[in-house]
């Protein structure tokens, strides 16, 4: 029997209390089917239903628990809608559910936020000329700094809220990191680019315009010398969101600063197949979380629609994470079957959410995100 991981489990609002049982699911399968592979699931309610409760986004304890003695945590969504369909605020006009994102993101120093950009066979492309062997690169978005801290004011005048602030904070520290993260990253996968199988990474950042970029892509320089065996790139953020349409199979690792990773990766999500199949790691030196990047989805939540598998992937990129962290071979191994297990599932193509009957998949009949998951679990015990 193998080391026994603690994983914290935050299903949320939305649809993310429909995805996370489905990856629960396909991980309680995996458990089942490896001898070495122990898990163990603590739940905790967190995001704005919640804090419409009680006043509190999430129990105080939840994130003690976390810091303290969780080896792991999956996170569905936060983020829930009033009865007249308005975002549900904080006191201080936040949304609700931001506490819990930020509170791990910033509070667990999670500096690293993977997403991977892959696009499986069986999956409709929105590019009409790429497929599968062109699309299969990671987006490395920096995730505790740049405009996401909170230094930012209101200056009012009787009472009117005249001008806003959103300062933008970049650091040698923060960029250093997350930028040998990205060169890591692209010696561990060790496929480089479809289009040549060289490894890179690719510098995304606006120093033609911005200081913090310029620093930024110093220090990117500074750190590539420490990694003569991947090539160097640049991009400017505005040329990249061009190139990922155009050229997806010239990038294999591409490394940025916060707010352009979060936009980045919404594009980077629809050429590899759609929102419902983007998975996130938020990777920190001691602790992770892992979520899908679509959000609670008001609109489909409670519909039993949902598509499960970015929160599947998440729960794959977990096991993968904990099997590096550990040397654990059970995990790895885990992870590589649920992979294969969605991957089977896509090329079949008969079983899937509404999301991706599209293109040549317009003509299957939707399946559930119950049935998606018990799909996967049973491709997991086959
Ligand atoms: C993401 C999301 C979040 C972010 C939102 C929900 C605050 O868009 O994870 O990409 O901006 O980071
Ligand atoms: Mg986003």
């Amino acid at each position: 029997m193998g080391r026994k991981y603690r994983i914290v489990v935050l299903p949320g609002d939305g649809i993310g209390r429909e995805t996370v049982p489905e990856a629960l699911k396909a991980l309680k399968a995996m458990e089942e089917v490896s001898s070495g592979l122990n898990l163990e699931f603590l739940e905790f309610p967190a995001g704005a239903e919640y804090y419409s409760r009680t006043g509190e986004e999430w129990p105080k304890e939840a994130f003690k628990t976390i810091k303290e003695e969780a080896d792991a945590v999956l996170l569905g969504a936060v983020g829930w809608n009033t009865p007249t369909g308005e975002a549900i605020q904080l006191k201080d006009g936040r949304f609700a559910g931001a506490g819990v994102l930020f509170g791990l993101r910033f509070g667990l120093d999670l500096y690293a936020n993977i997403r991977p950009v892959k696009l499986y066979q069986g999956l409709p492309s929105v590019i009409a000329d790429k497929g599968p062997k062109d699309i299969d690169m990671v987006i490395v978005r920096e995730n505790t700094e740049g405009l996401y801290q909170p230094i930012r004011g209101y200056l009012a005048r009787g009472g009117v809220e005249e001008m806003a602030i959103d300062s933008r904070v970049i650091t040698r520290k923060g960029s250093e990191r997350i930028i040998r993260h990205a060169f890591q990253l692209s010696r561990f996968r060790g496929k480089g680019a479809p289009k040549d199988g060289r490894l890179k990474v690719t510098c995304v950042d606006k120093s033609n315009v911005l200081l913090g970029c310029v620093l930024f892509r110093k220090v990117y320089d500074m750190v590539a010398g420490d990694y003569p065996d991947v090539n160097r790139d640049y991009a400017y953020i505005d040329a990249f969101c061009q190139w990922l349409i155009r050229s997806p199979e010239w990038f294999d690792v591409a490394v940025t600063t916060n707010m352009f990773g979060d936009i980045s990766t919404d594009l980077g999500a629809a050429v590899a197949g759609g929102m419902g199949m983007a998975p996130a790691g938020n990777i920190g030196d001691e602790h992770a979380m892992f979520e899908p990047i679509h959000g609670s989805a008001p609109r489909h939540a409670g519909k039993n629609e949902a598509n499960p598998l970015a929160t599947i992937l998440a729960s794959k990129m977990m096991l993968e994470w904990l099997g590096r962290k550990h040397s654990d071979d059970a995990c790895a191994r885990g992870a590589e079957k649920i992979e294969e297990s969605v991957m089977k599932l896509l090329s079949e193509g008969r079983t899937r959410t509404y999301d991706l009957c599209r293109g040549p998949y317009a003509n299957v009949k939707p399946s559930s995100t119950k049935a998606v998951g018990d799909a996967v679990t049973k491709l997991i015990k086959s």
